[in-house]
């Protein structure tokens, strides 16, 4: 059975004394099973303070970005080695709020996979539609692309250990969310492009879906054949919400 993956992105949010409360009520409730993987991304200037207060709780740790080159002059960047030196062992790349504000393209997000990968941690590749792109029924062209792009750079051999999440644009931050059935169809879509290189790999890849993902609306996304946990921005954020998503995804996994 494929991992089932919750991934909190805080993006640029919280200070060390909320980030401190939230974890200690993470840490409290989050459930421990098989198969289920429980992840939080916070700035990375708190990576260090997460993971310290962590230690053994079965919460894992990702970054929101990283730099794909090793070391150098790049003011303001991180590196793969530096979140490997924190433990860290996931990094969100391509989500859409850095694809839109800070430009990046599809050729970069696949150096940055491929970085990723080559240092042994986990990429989570963020793909989706914009509205416009939706209504002009450009949505499955537009995530095959980006994920193309990707597929080009690292093989379907890369995707043995690569996370997807599908991530619809008009989806992010604003309350509305792609219906069930809207999600599986692209996700179905996803698993079926690398299906069409390697069966196994496209059965083990675990595809999350984000966009106002919620306490109220995650069963039931949860419940489709082909989503794999989510990537949850603003629910993120509160305790008891993340942790209904986290047990909405353990009992999707019975
Ligand atoms: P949201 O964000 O849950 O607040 O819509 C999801 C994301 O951007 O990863």
């Amino acid at each position: 059975m494929r991992k089932t993956i919750v991934a909190g992105n805080w993006k640029m949010n919280g200070t060390s004394e909320s980030i401190r409360t939230l974890l200690a009520d993470l840490i409290a409730g989050v459930p421990a099973v098989e198969g289920l993987v429980t992840l939080v991304c916070p700035p990375a200037v708190y990576l260090s303070q997460v993971k310290a207060q962590l230690g053994e709780a079965p919460v894992e740790v990702g970054a929101q970005n990283v730099s794909a080159h090793p070391l150098g002059a790049f003011t303001g960047e991180w590196s793969l080695a530096m979140l490997q030196d924190l433990g860290c062992d996931y990094v969100i790349l391509g989500h859409s709020e850095r694809r839109s504000l800070n430009g990046e393209t599809d050729a970069e997000v696949a150096e940055k996979v491929a970085a990723t990968l080559a240092a042994g941690l986990v990429p989570i590749l963020c793909v989706g539609e914009t509205l416009a792109q939706r209504e002009a029924g450009e949505t499955l062209s537009q995530v095959a692309a980006q994920i193309d792009a990707v597929l080009q750079r690292v093989g379907t051999e890369g995707f043995a250990s690569v996370v997807i999440a599908y991530e619809p644009v008009w989806a992010i931050g604003t309350g509305l969310t792609a219906t069930p059935e809207q999600a599986q169809e692209v996700h179905a879509a996803i698993r079926a492009q690398l299906a069409g290189s390697d069966a196994a790999i496209a059965d083990k890849l675990s595809i999350l879906y984000g966009g106002s993902m919620n306490a109220g609306n995650a069963a039931e996304l949860l419940a489709q054949q082909d989503i794999d946990g989510g990537l949850i921005g603003g629910a993120s954020l509160k305790a008891d919400e993340f942790l209904t998503i986290c047990a909405a995804a353990a009992e999707s996994r019975k």
